[in-house]
């Protein structure tokens, strides 16, 4: 077969592979239960609502569905999220919104706009690997910033000082990026103390605030706090902050559906990137999921979603408890939304290799070294709880705390 390996650009040569994507594949075999992935539950798919939005484009659109359209996106959609927003306490214009193919698009958009080779974005330690890969593939770089001990944002002592030495060192910082409700992989959410001190540090330093939030309305616990898309609007309105949205985890994630909200320079500037990458988002699902939204029923869908995941969070956290050894190196996160939990493990533990052992016990989940762009550690884990069902997360549970055992005993 012909190799064309030497003709990859830098680039291609820089992207990585998923990690998780190739374990997903290994974990697919019917008789695993697989923590590993980041799936919504399909139960919580109105399938025939959505059917029935699809039916209603054919019959009133259809051929306005089948045309191109424009790349800011559908202008009878931008009005329906224009609504689902206000809901929310956004208020914004149909210029301050671009739909995109979900948010890993708007990702790589952001990357394609501010990166250079060599450059930098600020970002979690551990952050969401769809943005190191979206990184990377720009051949830019993250500087990672941990999180505080109260698991409530950055620690923002360290950002400073990690800020200070990176300009000293003459490295090009280009924006920040977070993840502030329910962060993949670790589940923090951050509090409003530390939203309001990244945005500040935002106008400080003239830095974008990269703000992504897939999992904002999956909140099962707690009150919703202010965006920092918020923050900015009700305060200084500076227009620092992009917010990523998607319908991936409140709807469907084939709707492969997103939004970016930001200010119209910005927009301007990501729809001629857009251009190059798929002229316009698909349109029939545009108009199939404005269908949807008029309709009004996703707020119901959100709801009973977060019911179900309220109770699969519960119980995976109830059975840790009974059954993962019982040590002050072990610890989790307790997340109010989202769709994972993030264990540590004592030093010297590395879960990558573990993954083999629990693999052979049929149980798979992902080890957090994916996570980090440089210096991971290794020590760490996400488990998914959205998807398996209560049984699988029982057995499931009881299977990794075994293995997790063992292999404290083998050290
Ligand atoms: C933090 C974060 N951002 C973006 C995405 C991409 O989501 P999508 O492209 O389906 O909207 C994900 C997916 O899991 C995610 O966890």
């Amino acid at each position: 077969m012909a190799s064309f390996e030497s003709l990859y650009s830098e680039n291609a040569l820089n992207m990585k592979k998923s990690v998780i994507r190739e374990l997903l594949k290994l974990t697919q075999k019917p008789d695993i239960i697989s923590f590993a992935g980041g799936l919504p539950a399909p139960e919580t798919f109105p399938v025939e609502d959505l059917r029935a939005a699809a039916d209603v484009v054919f019959v009133k659109h259809a051929t306005k569905a089948l045309q191109y359209g424009t790349t800011e996106g559908d202008p009878d959609l931008k009005d329906e999220l224009i609504k689902f927003e206000a809901r929310q306490g956004v208020k914004i214009g149909q210029d301050h919104l671009l739909v995109v193919s979900a948010s890993q698009q708007a990702l790589d958009i952001v990357a394609k706009v501010f990166i250079d080779p060599g450059d930098y974005i600020i970002g979690g330690h551990p952050t969401y690997l769809g943005t190191i890969q979206a990184i990377q593939s720009y051949r830019g770089r993250v500087l990672g910033i941990p999180f505080s001990k109260a698991d409530d944002g950055f620690d923002m002592d360290e950002l400073e000082r990690r800020y200070a030495s990176a300009l000293r060192d003459g490295k090009r910082i280009k924006f920040i990026y977070v993840i502030p409700d329910f962060q993949n992989p670790t589940g923090i959410c951050w509090s409003v103390e530390k939203r309001k001190a990244l945005l500040e540090f935002s106008y400080r330093t003239g830095l974008p605030l990269v703000e992504d939030s897939p999992y904002r309305e999956i909140r099962f616990l707690g009150k919703t706090l202010p965006s920092i898309f918020q923050l900015d609007q009700e305060g200084e309105n500076r227009g620092n902050v992009l917010n990523f949205k998607t319908f991936s985890k409140i709807l469907a994630p084939g709707t492969r559906m997103g939004w970016v909200m930001a200010n119209p320079d910005i927009i301007s500037k990501f729809v001629v990137a857009k251009q190059a990458m798929d002229l316009c988002t698909n349109v029939f699902a545009q108009k199939w999921i404005a269908e949807y939204l008029k309709t009004g029923k996703i707020y119901s869908v959100i709801e009973h979603t977060c019911g179900i995941y309220r109770d699969k969070r519960n119980y995976m956290t109830e059975l840790l408890e009974q059954h993962m050894p019982k040590r002050p190196d072990i610890s989790w996160t307790k997340p109010e939304g989202g769709l994972f939990l993030w264990i540590r493990l004592p030093e010297g533990i590395d879960t990558d290799k573990m993954l083999l052992k629990a693999i052979e016990r049929k149980v798979a989940y992902v080890g957090g070294s994916s996570f980090y762009f440089d210096e991971p550690e290794h020590n760490t884990m996400r488990i998914n709880f959205s998807y398996s069902s209560l049984e699988q997360i029982e057995e499931g549970v009881k299977r990794l705390a075994r293995v997790v055992a063992e292999e404290l005993e083998g050290r």
